[in-house]
């Protein structure tokens, strides 16, 4: 008799979990992808033309956040690298005595804002923009240099399509500088480039010009070892521990149910429940429902500071629920992306018990992203890196139902 009592009762403790176990499993499964964590990252959503953000995808749900960095004031730590630089250089930098500072830039990808907003930032640091959206239209900036005012001229400014459409392409910047190289020979004084891959690529040019000053953006591995070789002058860091941490950490508080202003700084500007925090500056803009890095100027002075493999000791392993997110990028082939974004990504991920499932496209059809952003409904949330910054609505649409 008592044996059966046991028995009845050990099965009554069974079923009652069995239970519970199905109700939880049913109250999650009745989450839908509509509702879920969404960040997009790295491609704000926005007008290609006129750099307007696209509210109307960050206003998804109350889940969707942007997470980037401070794109304008990059382009202002970029400028005034290169006017540091100049300043402090002697005549010689004027390599055909004309009295005039002659550059050319690669320009990436004309529709993407963290580009315009380089290309604004250089030009206004050498007085050679003249406030227009249209990326072609320039005029002539001066520069003081060893108590002597020279003309600084845009000699060409180009967008870097490769030949298979894609942008930021450090291939189209090889051909480029070596076009550039043959066409205004000793006039070019100086390269600027709006990002390290395309910077890089115009170091590769056969004919480049020993000892012509280059500057990059993003701060990747090979263009820190350039620096320290003393190939490249100098490169802006956006941070990207901060922005890979942040969209991670932007989600993870999403998934573990925080809301209000607890989402965008727990993790962040302070401590999240596990103990951890971002150490690097990030600020959030609730008009965009964007969070974003701060950028710092690196040259021959503190390179050695970021070099690779430096991670932030504020985000140590934790014991969060594990959950999976679908991210996409939109290039397989992106420089910055596939060499400093993913790898941080890579190590933090893991950390903050996210499991991330990565699909990545070709940098021209967003078709070659869309169609991997699949099996929705196995995901806990998702992380979007869209091939044409106006593609949002593309996105939210396969996560309708
Ligand atoms: C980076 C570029 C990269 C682009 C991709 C920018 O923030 O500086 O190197 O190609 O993002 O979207
Ligand atoms: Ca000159």
């Amino acid at each position: 008799m008592k044996k059966t009592l046991v028995a009845l009762f050990a099965l009554a403790v069974l079923c009652s979990s069995l239970f519970a176990q199905g109700g939880t499993e049913a109250a999650a499964s009745i989450t839908l992808n509509k509702d879920k964590p969404l960040v997009f990252f790295n491609r704000q959503p926005s007008d290609p033309v006129s750099g307007e953000i696209d509210m109307a995808s960050m206003n998804w749900n109350d889940s969707t956040y942007y997470v980037g960095f401070n794109a304008a004031g990059g382009g202002a730590v970029q400028g005034k690298l290169i006017t540091d630089y100049l300043q402090a250089a002697d005549a010689s930098i004027d390599r055909n005595g004309d009295g005039i500072i002659g550059y050319v830039l690669c320009i990436g990808d004309v529709g993407h804002n963290d580009s315009k907003a380089r290309t604004e930032g250089i030009r206004k640091a050498l007085g050679t923009w003249n406030g227009s959206t249209d990326p072609t239209v320039v005029k002539e900036g001066s520069i003081e240099i060893a108590g002597k005012t020279y003309k600084v001229v845009e000699l060409e400014g180009k967008a870097m399509t490769g030949t298979d459409g894609s942008t930021w392409n450090a291939n189209a910047a090889t051909e480029a500088m070596g076009g550039w190289v043959t066409k205004f020979g000793t006039q070019i004084d100086m390269v600027v480039s709006n990002n390290d891959g395309m910077a890089m690529g115009c170091l590769q040019a056969s004919n480049y010009p020993a000892g012509v000053p280059i500057f990059g953006y993003d701060a990747n591995a090979d263009a820190i070892d350039a620096i320290g070789a003393g190939q490249l002058t100098g490169t802006v860091s956006q941070n990207v521990d901060a922005q890979a941490t942040g969209t991670l950490q932007v989600l993870r508080n999403l998934l573990d149910g925080l809301t209000g202003a607890d989402v965008y700084t727990k993790g962040i500007t302070e401590p999240d429940q596990y103990g951890n925090k971002i150490s690097a500056p990030v600020y959030y803009d609730a008009a965009v429902k964007g969070l974003f890095a701060e950028n710092s100027g690196v040259n021959s002075d503190n390179w050695t500071q970021y070099t690779a493999g430096t991670r932030d000791a504020g985000i140590k392993q934790t014991t969060a629920p594990a959950k999976k997110v679908l991210l996409t990028i939109y290039n397989a082939g992106d420089n910055f992306l596939s060499s400093s974004y993913l790898p941080a990504l890579n190590y933090y991920a893991p950390l903050l018990n996210i499991e991330l499932t990565v699909v990545q496209g070709d940098g021209q059809n967003e078709a070659s992203c869309l169609d991997k952003f699949t099996n929705l409904n196995n995901f806990d949330a998702y992380a979007i890196n869209m091939v044409k910054t106006n593609s949002g609505a593309d996105y939210l649409d396969k996560l309708k139902y």
